[in-house]
Parts: structure tokens; sequence; C-alpha cells
């Protein structure tokens, strides 16, 4: 019996090594299928990596994003299912939330509801982990919801925080979680 792989979008914003991962991890799986990558960024490095890994790809800036023709159409034409963030730095609209309830999710660098929120993203996170003294610190897989970092909680795994820890180690810890537990818990997610 052949089963129908769920077909999902990552969405990122930058140099992509968690939707590198992930492409990785589904490389030889039925369960998921990697269908389309989204950007806003024409320059973004997850883009090459599309390329290399023969993924169609989607540039959208902010207007585009909130207004939706264009990427209803190709979330239609793809077949996509649900969506991974990985990266992504503009709020998902709310009729993209409509359309993907509890279907869109996101991986945080932090524990939260700890340093989340609007402007809590890449070092800012682990500089505020850092001056506040944190013991430690680790990553959140959450549903993704109208507000930044409010959804249901999915998944959290932890890293020590040691005094001599700078914001530059404590990134390198966190994505070493990132890169173990995303790929598998999307899998749960969503097959
Ligand atoms: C990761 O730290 C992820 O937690 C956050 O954005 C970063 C993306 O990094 N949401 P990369 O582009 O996958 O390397």
């Amino acid at each position: 019996m052949s089963v129908t792989p769920k077909h999902i979008a990552i969405f990122a914003s930058g140099t992509g090594s968690n939707a590198r991962k992930i492409l990785e991890y589904f490389a030889g799986r039925t369960t998921v299928k990697v269908a389309l990558i989204v950007s806003n960024n024409s320059n973004a490095g997850v883009l090459d990596i599309a390329l290399e890994f023969g993924i169609p790809s989607l540039v959208v800036n902010r207007e585009a994003l909130n207004q939706g023709d264009e990427l209803n159409k190709a979330l239609d034409k793809y077949g996509i299912d649900g969506i991974v963030l990985a990266g992504f730095m503009l709020l998902i609209p709310a009729w993209l939330v409509q359309r993907y309830p509890n279907k869109i999710i996101n991986i945080h660098p932090a524990l939260l509801p700890k340093h989340g929120g609007k402007g809590m993203y890449g070092m800012h996170v682990h500089r505020a982990v850092k001056e506040q003294g944190d013991t430690e610190s680790g990553i959140t897989i959450h549903v993704v919801n109208e507000q930044y970092d409010e959804g249901n909680i999915i998944f959290q795994d932890s890293c020590s925080v040691v005094p001599d820890d700078t914001p530059e180690s404590i990134a390198a810890k966190v994505q070493v979680l990132e890169h173990q537990h995303y790929p598998r818990i999307i899998e749960q997610v969503f097959s």
C-alpha cells in the first residue's frame, strides 16, 4: 500500500541551516515531502538550498504575504498541507493562520515563554539569556497563531548555560538542539 506523503512548505528568511536538516531528513522518507520553500528575502541562503535540493521556491515581500493571492495559488499548486517556519522574519497573517489551523509550526531558539515576542530573534535572544544570567536555554517548537511566539507548545529541550558561555556559544548549543529535534517533531506533527 502506498501512502501519500504530507506536503509541507518551509518558510525561511536566512541561512537555512534548519531547512537543510529538514530536507536531508525527509529525503529518504515517505512520511513528509518538502514541496515548497518560501522566503521574504531574495538573497536568503535558503533559496540556494532550495535549488540544490530541486525544491520550487517563491519570494514574497511583506505586502504580498499579507495580501495573499500569489502565495495562496502556490500553496494550492503544490498541495501544501502544513507550514514549517525556520527563521521566518515576518508575522504570519491571519488569513494564513486560518487556512492552516494548528498546521503551522515554528521553532524558537529559547525556552518560551522566556525570551519571546516581537524583536526576540537570533542573537537578541542569546544576549538576553546571557544578560539575565539564565542557567539554561534551549528550543521551543510551537503552533503558530496570530501573535509572535504565543501558540501552544509542542516540544522543548534544554541545554545548560554556564558562566563562561557567550551569546555565540549559547547560539551554537541551541543550534545543535534545533538540528537534532526539528525534523523529527515535524514528522510527528504532520504525518
Ligand atoms: C533558528 O535559530 C531558529 O530557531 C530561528 O531562526 C533561526 C534560523 O536559523 N527561528 P537557520 O537559518 O535555520 O540557520
